[in-house]
This record gives structure tokens, C-alpha cells and sequence, in this order.
């Protein structure tokens, strides 16, 4: 059975230099999954019963593609195509039989045949070749079955899982992002086998943990995949924050609601919204300071005053801990953190201009962001209050348009900044300029004063005699 897929010319150039070469070609893995998946995939792996770097080095030769890069420890060479359809990544190796010490990633390998290499890979689904041989081009050789369990949305490993999550611990992730990305099901002794193995993810990166996780985040419903690691053991192991919110206290049979599971439906909820990892980084860790600010308040009940702060304050050492950039994503993930609550607020009470100029002022660019996750943090079960607050939330967001189109304050900056008032007072640097300067920030938003820098300075003077600071006589305000 030939593929449309492999009628792609360079299978055919490879089956053409492999048969010059006397080698034995496929194409295997991922590539011939998401063929049979009827997925776009631009990463193609090539094994070779023989040497992988040889025949690399022959077919981006003829095809005339000049750069091929090869890692002779490896035994792996790699090159890229560029055609109308786009961008292929082609990758050779040569059929391996490996095995993992238990205390590294870094396995010991051998030369093997084509069942070897078969036999050593993560799940039946990812182990299915097409020859890339003349005598039987395009035959899919498919030993564990892995069609079958294509057609049934299972998730099964070619060998006894222990042994192949024991071979590469990351595969126990693998398995679970592929479930919650093809929505597909784990097999169950290969589910049980992840319990079992999960204290051995201690020996995998935090790099290739958080790729997984990245991928999970971006999927439809990235909850079927953290229930998972939640329930298997794996998540505690890198992410203890996450695993914190699992849980109710209930005290005067007063419970709290389980933020875990809340989180997860604000991830899920935010998912057919946006597919920007940060803004969904955002919905993962909008109540993560939750358990640490939590108290019981006889007559009121739980509370958890200023998780928004505490949270945005927690996100550079998990950011670090996940190997997540600590550049501008981080802050803006910090950014939305902190004011998640803003908008609740403000669609609890009346909206005042000066509370949606404040809100605009301190979210920027950010603000639609701010009211998607905002949107997807309501997840009550009374539907008559979901469309409550939603219909408050529009409110708030035509008042954001209105007033935005008024008095532009998006990427506004107060006329009055430090610079001016340390000229005007002769001042060095010190507390009052952040003080002053926040008064007349504060004013201008308040719609205590106009935007206009001559009131603005008059109102900096006022506010700088109330701390005993006088201004300099010659200074003329200009
Ligand atoms: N593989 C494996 N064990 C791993 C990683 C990869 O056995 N820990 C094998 C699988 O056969 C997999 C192939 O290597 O299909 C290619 O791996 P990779 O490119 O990481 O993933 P894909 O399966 O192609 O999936 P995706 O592109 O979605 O990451």
C-alpha cells in the first residue's frame, strides 16, 4: 500500500541511493503516525539498517541540499528541504538497539536490525516504518499492531512498559501528552506502570519535562492531561506548586472549593480562546499562591487575601524551577496574575471611569488578555450566575473601549516624572519623588485633575509642601 504521503520524491530518491548503497531504508516514527492520523507533520525520521550518515550524506547530494549536519557520536546526520509545500526536516539514523543504565538517560547502544529498532521505541502508534526499499516500497511493517491501536485511541507500549519507561523515563510524560493531544486513552498496565515508575522522572531534564508540559498546555483540553500526572504520581515530582492546590479543609462545615480542579477548568475554558502558552500560563498559575494565603475566618469563612500579589511574586522561582524564560513572557505572566481580580472587582461594582482608567493604566497593551482569563476564571455551576457575570464582564469591556477612546491611557505616561520633580525640589533620589508622582498619577486618573501638564504641576507642588518639600525660587515649572 502506497501513501500519498510517500510519494514525496525524496522517499523515492532515498529508496533509489539506499538500493546504489546496498542499505536497507524506512521512514519511521512520529512522520508515519501522523500520516495514518491524517496530521501535517514536517519532521521526518529515516532509519537505516546501515549507516545513517553515508546515506544522508548521498541523498541531500542529489536532492541539492548543501548543508547536511552530522553528529558522528550519534551515528545521526540531518538535513532540510524547502519545496512549495514548505519546510521538511529530514533526519537519518542508523537502526539501534538500546539499552539505559538505571541511573542515566545516556544509553548503551548497539547496531541492530530493523525489529530492534522497532521494538526500542516508545509506543506501538510511534513504531510503525514504510519500506523505503524497492522490492516492497511504501509496505507498512507494523509489528505491536499499532494501526489497531491507532483505530482504537490506545496508547500502548511495544515491550513490557516497566521495561520501556525504565529505558527513558520521559516516555511516562510522552505518554500522557499524546493522550491529551490525540485524545486517546492509556492502556492500563501501561498506566499502572507509570504510577510505579514516577519517582524515576528524577533523572529527566527540567528542559524535556517542560516541553511535554508546554505541549499538554497547548492542547484542546490540557485538563485530561494534568489529571493524569496528577493521579500517576508525575506532577508532585516537578511541579509541587500545582500539586499544592489539590484538595478542600472544610471547617463550621464551611469548604472551600478544590483549586486544583478549578484551575484546570480555567485552563480548559481559556483553550478554545487562545493558543498563546503565555496567556495559558497565565490561567495555570492565576490562583497558585492560593494554599499559601488561605485562612479561616470565623463568621466570614475561607479567605485568601492577596494571592494575587504572593502568586506574581512565586512566578520567577517556578519559572526557574520549569526552566521557563525569565524574560518578558514571565513578566507578563506576572503582570496578568497580579491583576486577575481587577475585573471581578470592577463588574461587582458601578464602574467609574477613574476604576476602568486605572484598570487600562495598569494592564497596557494587556488588557484584552486580562479580560480573557478574567472570562474563563468564572467557572461556577449556576448557570444563571455564569451569565451574570459574563453579561458584567461586557459591560466592563465597553466601558474599557469607551474610555480608552477618550482619554487614550493605554500607553499613557503621567506628564510628571521623576526627573521633573527631583529638578523642581533640588531633590536626590529618594522615597517622596515615588510618592509625588503617584499622587499625581493617581489624581489624573481619578479625574481629579485634566490630563494637562500645567494642572499636573501645580498639583505636584500641593502634594510636595504636604511632605515639607519646598521647590527650588528659580525654578520657573518649565
Ligand atoms: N521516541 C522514543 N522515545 C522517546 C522519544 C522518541 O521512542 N523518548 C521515538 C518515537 O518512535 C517517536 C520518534 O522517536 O515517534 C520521534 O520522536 P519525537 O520527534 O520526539 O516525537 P514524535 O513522535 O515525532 O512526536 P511530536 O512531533 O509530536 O513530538
Amino acid at each position: 500500500m502506497i501513501q500519498p504521503q510517500i510519494n514525496h520524491t525524496i522517499f523515492k530518491t532515498i529508496a533509489q541511493i539506499a538500493s546504489e548503497l546496498n542499505v536497507q531504508a524506512y521512514v519511521i516514527g512520529g512522520y508515519v503516525r501522523d500520516i495514518l492520523l491524517n496530521r501535517l507533520s514536517d519532521d521526518v525520521d529515516i532509519m537505516v539498517v546501515g549507516s545513517g550518515i553515508e546515506l544522508a550524506e548521498a541523498v541531500a547530494g542529489k536532492m541539492g541540499s548543501k548543508k547536511v549536519k552530522v553528529f558522528k557520536n550519534f551515528g545521526t546526520a540531518m538535513f532540510s528541504l524547502e519545496d512549495a509545500n514548505g519546510r521538511l526536516e529530514v533526519e537519518f539514523v542508523g537502526a539501534r538497539k538500546e539499552s539505559y543504565r538505571s541511573d542515566s538517560r545516556k544509553p548503551i547502544v548497539e547496531d541492530g536490525t530493523l525489529a530492534d529498532d522497532q521494538a526500542r521505541r516508545d509506543f506501538t502508534i510511534n513504531a510503525m516504518a514504510f519500506s523505503l526499499n524497492n522490492s516492497d516500497f511504501g509496505t507498512l511493517i507494523d509489528p505491536f499492531g499499532g494501526m489497531n491501536d491507532l483505530k482504537n485511541k490506545i496508547i500502548r507500549t511495544p515491550l513490557d512498559p516497566d521495561i520501556t519507561f525504565s529505558d527513558d523515563p520521559l516516555r511516562m510524560l510522552r505518554a500522557i501528552r499524546f493522550a491529551c493531544q490525540l485524545n486517546f486513552s492509556i492502556e492500563p498496565s501501561a498506566y499502572e506502570a507509570i504510577t510505579r515508575n514516577a519517582h524515576r522522572l528524577d533523572i529527566i531534564s527540567a528542559e524535556r519535562i517542560t516541553e511535554e508540559v508546554n505541549k499538554i498546555m497547548l492542547s484542546r483540553k490540557p485538563s485530561v492531561g494534568f489529571i493524569m500526572l496528577e493521579e500517576t504520581g508525575l506532577l508532585k515530582k516537578f511541579f509541587p506548586q500545582l500539586q499544592a492546590l489539590k484538595g478542600v479543609e472544610t471547617r463550621d462545615k464551611i469548604g472551600h472549593k478544590d483549586n486544583f480542579y478549578h484551575t484546570l477548568q480555567v485552563l480548559d475554558n481559556i483553550a478554545p480562546n487562545t493558543s498563546d502558552l503565555w496567556l495559558r500560563w497565565a490561567a495555570m498559575l492565576h490562583d497558585i499562591a492560593k494554599p499559601a494565603t488561605k485562612k479561616f475566618e470565623p463568621g466570614i469563612g475561607w479567605t485568601f487575601h492577596g494571592h494575587e500579589f504572593l502568586g506574581a511574586k512565586m512566578i520567577p522561582k517556578i519559572f526557574t524551577q520549569l526552566r521557563l524564560p525569565l524574560n518578558e513572557k514571565m513578566k507578563y505572566v506576572q503582570k496578568l496574575v497580579q491583576l486577575h481580580l481587577r475585573p471581578i472587582v470592577l463588574s461587582q461594582e458601578i464602574v467609574t471611569d477613574s476604576a476602568v482608567r486605572r484598570l487600562l493604566f495598569d494592564a497596557g497593551d494587556d488588557i484584552d488578555d486580562l479580560m480573557t482569563l478574567c472570562e474563563a476564571d468564572i467557572t461556577s455551576k449556576n448557570e444563571e450566575k455564569v451569565r451574570r457575570f459574563l453579561k458584567n464582564f461586557q459591560l466592563v469591556r465597553q466601558k474599557l473601549v469607551e474610555i480608552e477612546a477618550k482619554d487614550r491611557i493605554r500607553n499613557w505616561q503621567p506628564p510628571i516624572d521623576g526627573e521633573i520633580i527631583m529638578n523642581t525640589f533640588g531633590l536626590k533620589p529618594c522615597r517622596q519623588i515615588g510618592l509625588i508622582k503617584n499622587a499625581v498619577k493617581d489624581a489624573i486618573l481619578d479625574g481629579i485633575i485634566p490630563n494637562d501638564y500645567e494642572q499636573a504641576f501645580g498639583y505636584m507642588i500641593q502634594e510636595a509642601l504636604k511632605h515639607g518639600i519646598m521647590p527650588l525660587t528659580n525654578n520657573s515649572g518649565n
